[in-house]
C-alpha cells in the first residue's frame, strides 16, 4: 500500500490506520476479549502489506492496547508509524508529565512514539495551554517525533495554532453518519495542512450493512447521538437523536451497493478518503479477513455518480446532526470546541 507524507512531519503513514482500541481486551471491557495471538497476526499481516500505520492510546485497555502491540510489533517496530494519545492532564498531574510518557514507552517497548497527540480538548484554555506546552517539552527532549490533537474543534486549535504549537494531524470522527466536521474543522485542517485521521469508518460496524435493523445493532455501539438516548441505557447525550435519517441512509447505502456490486463496507470507507484533507483513516479490525476488506476499501476510487448518491443519502443525516462534534455529548455537553 503507498503511504503519503504528512504534510507537516517527515513522517509518511498508510490510508488505512489500524484502530487499537480492542488490542489487550479482556472479557468485559468495551471490544471483548482479544487474544495476543489474534492481535500478532494482524499486526504481521498490515506490516506485510504496506500498511504501517496504528493508533492506540493510553486509556485503551487501561494500558494493555499499547502493551499488546508493542509486543506484536517486537522486532519489526521500526517498520510502523505509532500514534498514540496522552490524555488531558490535570494540574496536579503535570509535574508528571514527562514519567506518564516513559511509562507509555516501556509498555509499548520503544524509546520514541512517532506522534503522541492530545486525546479530547478541555474548554479550560489555562490548562489546554499547559498540556501542549508539556507535550512540545517532551518533544524537545526526543520523547516524541512528532505531535497532534484529537477531537479539536475551531476554538481549542485555534489556542494550539496561537501558541505556536505545530499541530501535525487531527484525529476526528468522521463517516456516513457523522459529518459535522465538514462545515468548519475540515476547512481549518485543510487550510493550515493539518492532515486529519477519520477514526471511526465503519460507526462501529453499523455502516457495514450487517446489522437488519437498529435493535440488532448492541447497545453499546447505539450510545452515540443519532439514536434515541431514552431507548438506551448506555447512552449519556440526552437527546432523542436522528434514528428516521439514519435509516434512510442505511436503506440508501443497500440500494447503492445492490446496483454498483460494491461491498457497503468499501462504500463506507473509500466515500471518506475521497474527501479533500482526510490523510488516513482508523478502522478497528477483529480479524485478518477484517483488515483485507478494510485494506481493499482504502484503494477503491468509488465513481463519481456512487459519492454524490452516497452525499444525498447521508444529507438528512448531517442536517439533523450539524454543528454536533462530540459523538456520545450533545450541545453545552460536548467536549469539541
Ligand atoms: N480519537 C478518539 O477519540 C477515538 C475515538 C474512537 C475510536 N478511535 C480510534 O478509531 C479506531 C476505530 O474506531 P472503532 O473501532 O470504534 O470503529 P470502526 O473502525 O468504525 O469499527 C470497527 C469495528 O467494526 C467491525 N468491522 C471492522 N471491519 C469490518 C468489515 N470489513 N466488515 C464488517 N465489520 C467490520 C469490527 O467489529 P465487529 O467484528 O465486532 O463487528 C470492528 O471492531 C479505534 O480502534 C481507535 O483506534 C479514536
Amino acid at each position: 500500500m503507498e503511504q503519503t507524507k504528512l504534510a507537516l512531519a517527515d513522517i509518511s503513514i498508510s490510508p488505512l490506520t489500524i484502530g487499537c482500541w480492542s488490542f489487550g481486551g479482556e472479557d468485559g471491557s468495551y471490544w471483548g476479549a482479544q487474544s495476543q495471538q489474534a492481535v500478532n497476526e494482524l499486526v504481521a499481516e498490515a506490516l506485510d502489506n504496506g500498511i504501517n500505520t496504528f493508533d492506540t492510546a493510553f486509556g485503551y485497555n487501561d494500558g494493555r492496547s499499547e502493551q499488546s502491540l508493542g509486543e506484536a510489533l517486537g522486532r519489526r517496530r521500526r517498520e510502523a508509524v505509532i500514534i498514540n494519545k496522552i490524555p488531558l492532564q490535570t494540574a496536579e498531574q503535570l509535574p508528571g508529565y514527562r514519567q506518564a510518557v516513559e511509562d507509555s514507552l516501556k509498555r509499548l517497548k520503544t524509546d520514541q512514539i512517532d506522534l503522541m497527540l492530545i486525546h479530547w480538548p478541555t474548554r479550560d484554555q489555562d490548562l489546554l495551554r499547559a498540556n501542549l506546552e508539556a507535550l512540545q517539552s517532551v518533544q524537545a527532549n526526543g520523547l516524541v517525533r512528532a505531535v497532534g490533537v484529537s477531537n479539536f474543534g475551531p476554538g481549542a486549535l485555534r489556542v494550539a495554532r496561537e501558541m505556536g504549537f505545530p499541530v501535525v494531524l487531527n484525529e476526528l470522527a468522521y463517516n456516513l453518519m457523522t459529518r459535522a466536521i465538514e462545515s468548519e474543522v475540515l476547512p481549518i485542517c485543510l487550510e493550515n495542512q493539518i492532515g486529519i485521521a477519520a477514526y471511526m469508518p465503519l460507526m462501529q460496524g453499523i455502516l457495514t450493512g450487517k446489522y437488519e435493523s437498529l435493535a440488532d445493532i448492541p447497545p453499546q455501539r447505539r450510545r452515540s447521538i443519532q439514536f434515541d438516548s431514552r431507548l438506551n441505557p448506555d447512552a449519556r447525550h440526552g437527546g432523542t437523536g436522528a434514528e428516521a435519517e439514519v435509516l434512510v441512509l442505511l436503506d440508501a447505502m443497500r440500494q447503492i451497493s445492490d446496483s454498483s456490486g460494491i461491498p457497503q463496507s468499501i462504500l463506507a470507507t473509500a466515500w471518506i478518503l475521497a474527501k479533500p484533507g482526510v490523510s488516513t483513516v482508523v478502522a478497528g479490525c477483529r480479524s485478518v479477513n477484517q483488515l483485507r476488506e478494510n485494506a481493499r476499501a482504502v484503494e477503491t476510487r468509488l465513481p463519481a455518480d456512487v459519492l454524490s448518491a452516497l452525499d444525498r443519502a447521508s444529507q438528512p443525516l448531517l442536517e439533523k446532526m450539524d454543528g454536533e462534534l462530540d459523538l456520545w455529548q450533545s450541545g453545552s455537553a460536548s467536549r469539541i470546541w
